[in-house]
């Protein structure tokens, strides 16, 4: 057996047999400060990484770096509360393994989230983005032998993000009167937040948000063939001067981060619940 599979397998065993061989129906990965949607779940089985065969250990700020079993919005539900990072000097194949995992273990679609910083000038901290697209700047992922279990060679990536998820979560927004915004995230590697010179640069290039993650999940995702539903929470917006007072750091990120979550978690358990 590949030796990737293997360890894939043996992570997903041992989850199964601590959540006595259940299935979740969707995944969810809570990005930087947005762990709170896990304390919304009524959790069967809460699964430190540190205790999962393979899985690296969790060391960014605002990440908890647990796995959360139980029920959201009546739907059994699988959350990761804090993710890897590839700045974190994990290879791809620990920064997605997760996503493997969750994907062994039968999920239907991965919800994303993260802290982002905003790009696009009509965006102030403290909104929700919904991702559209994504432009990748970090590794992808897929480089390597292909897994031909869990999918092709060159996967389609015209809608990584999933068109009916997004279509539901604007009318569940309007709805609930949860203002949100759409747009293009660019996955960089971090963990440098971005000079004057390249917050312009992706501005140009069609970027309306910028963070270190999400984006070799959802490759990952998408090549097993998972729908993806991804959301950003605006932390911070980016300079586009040198004459700028405003320097990014992470606590206020997070911060920002937290103060958003309960509108995140509303729209998340709403959209769970009406898939
Ligand atoms: N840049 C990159 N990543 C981020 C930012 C940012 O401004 N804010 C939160 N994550």
């Amino acid at each position: 057996m590949d030796r990737r599979v293997k360890k894939i397998r043996e992570a997903a065993e041992f989850i199964k047999e601590n959540i006595g061989g259940k299935t979740p129906e969707v995944g969810i990965v809570l990005g930087s400060g947005l762990g709170k949607l896990g304390d919304a779940i009524d959790a069967e089985a809460v699964i430190p990484y540190s205790k999962i065969p393979n899985f690296a250990k969790s060391t960014a700020i605002g990440h908890k770096g647990n796995f959360i079993f139980g029920k959201l919005a009546g739907r059994y539900v699988c959350a990761m509360q804090g993710r890897f990072h590839y700045y974190e000097g994990y290879p791809m194949e620990q920064v997605t393994l997760p996503i493997r995992v969750m994907a062994a273990l039968g999920i239907k679609a991965l919800f994303v989230s993260n802290a982002a910083g905003g790009l696009n000038q009509d965006f102030h901290v403290g909104d929700l983005m919904i991702i559209r697209d994504h432009i990748n700047l970090l590794p992808n992922p897929l480089i390597g032998p292909n897994f031909a279990e869990f999918g092709e060679r060159f996967p389609d990536m015209t809608a990584a993000y999933d068109l009916g998820l997004i279509e539901k979560a604007e009318k569940i927004a309007k709805r609930s009167r949860i203002a949100v915004r759409k747009g293009v995230y660019l996955g960089n590697t971090g963990p440098s937040y971005e000079t004057p010179a390249e917050v312009r640069f992706y501005r140009m290039i069609g970027a309306d948000a910028v963070g270190m993650s999400t984006v070799p999940e959802v490759l990952v995702a998408r090549h097993c063939g998972i729908p993806v539903f991804g959301m950003s929470v605006i932390t911070n917006v980016s300079n586009i001067d040198n004459t700028s007072t405003v320097l990014n750091d992470g606590d206020d990120v997070v911060r920002a981060a937290d103060a958003a979550a309960d509108r995140m978690c509303k729209l998340f358990t709403k959209l769970i619940e009406n898939l």
